[in-house]
């Protein structure tokens, strides 16, 4: 079915760790209200020095060795962010100095907030099925400095956010299942930032947290049925790590147990488009996802967006 075989994976954190009793400090809030709301516990902050591209680049360089892929055989790299540290060049272009990826790299950013990784799968594959990139392999990355956007005197938004970068190396593989959905209902209101008119990050969250309860087991059972499988065919779901309660909702429409889902929200918080290759990582690290399974990916989020697509291990 030509989907994408996952070779490698790598993440980064930066250094500032703030956990909920820290916000509780200066704000009007509780380790009690965050964790019940939402799952986070703790999340980490870029300190000075660490930007988007440092992170991107810490978790790519891991990814490539993870892979066992010399950085001349990459022939996209593509990072989804909606925080890159500058408008240009891109953070992917960046990312190909530092590694020294080859002048022949295709690399480019695309935006699609919190939906940004699973978008760039797909463009990945697209790109490396239509058979002019000069490798063969793709160096897939989400990377977020989320802070940059943060109002840290605004409660209902600040506790929510974390910095990371994840990074997946993959290839196409004939015999992977593949299948992608995705989808746009287009409003600036829900979940909008860094605009001249609102520079700091705001969102409805009740509004959000209906749309992502809504849309995403839709989303799910729409790849799967494309796929031509049920979700028992899939060995992990990994969903946009935006709030505990959200993917337990999902777990429990799609009448699943919520063990089925992985959930790191806890240590790092809502990073967009990095949580769910920082999942992958994690996953992959621990031995938890292993060669030949099937992972289905799910992201949603400003735009609003969603997606999902699958991935062979
Ligand atoms: O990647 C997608 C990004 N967005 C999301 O994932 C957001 C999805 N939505 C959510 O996760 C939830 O809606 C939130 C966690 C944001 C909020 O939970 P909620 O249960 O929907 O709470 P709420 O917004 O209805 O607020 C309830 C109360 C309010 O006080 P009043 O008006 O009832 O007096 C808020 O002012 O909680 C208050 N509140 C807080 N209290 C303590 C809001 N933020 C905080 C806070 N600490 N940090």
């Amino acid at each position: 079915m030509n989907g994408l075989q996952l070779l490698g994976t790598g993440r980064c954190l930066p250094s500032r760790r703030v956990t909920n009793e820290d916000f509780a400090r200066t704000l009007d809030t509780s380790d009690a209200w965050i964790t019940e709301r939402t799952g986070i516990r703790q999340r980490y902050f870029c300190a000075e020095g660490e930007t988007a591209v440092s992170l991107a680049v810490g978790a790519a360089r891991q990814a490539l060795e993870d892979a066992g892929v010399q950085p001349g055989q990459v022939g996209l790299c593509i990072a989804a962010t909606f925080t890159a540290d500058r408008r240009t060049p891109a953070l992917a272009c960046e990312v190909q100095a530092a590694l020294g990826l080859p002048q022949t790299t295709l690399c480019l950013d695309i935006n699609a907030a919190c939906t940004g990784f699973v978008a760039a799968l797909e463009t990945a594959r697209c790109l490396l099925l239509g058979g002019q990139l000069a490798g063969p392999y793709a160096l897939v990355l989400g990377a977020e400095k989320i802070s940059s956007l943060l109002d840290f005197s605004d409660r209902s938004t600040c506790v929510l956010f974390g910095d990371g970068a994840g990074a997946a190396v993959v290839r196409l593989d004939p015999q992977a299942p593949w299948a992608a959905v995705f989808g746009t209902r287009g409003d600036g209101q829900v979940l909008h930032g860094g605009g001249p008119e609102d520079p700091y990050l705001a969102m409805d969250g009740r509004a959000v947290f209906r749309f992502a309860v809504e849309t995403v087991p839709v989303c799910i059972r729409a790849v799967l049925d494309k796929a031509g499988l049920t979700l028992d065919a899939v060995d992990h779901l990994v969903l946009h790590q935006a709030n505990s309660r959200i993917i337990h909702s999902i777990a429990k429409k799609l009448e699943q147990a919520p063990a089925r889902f992985y959930e790191n929200m806890q240590r790092y918080g809502n990073t967009s488009a990095a949580s769910i290759p920082i999942a992958l990582d994690e996953m992959r690290r621990a031995g938890q996802l292993c060669p030949g399974q099937t992972v289905l990916c799910a992201g949603f989020g400003a735009g609003l967006t969603w997606g999902g697509v699958l991935l062979r291990a």
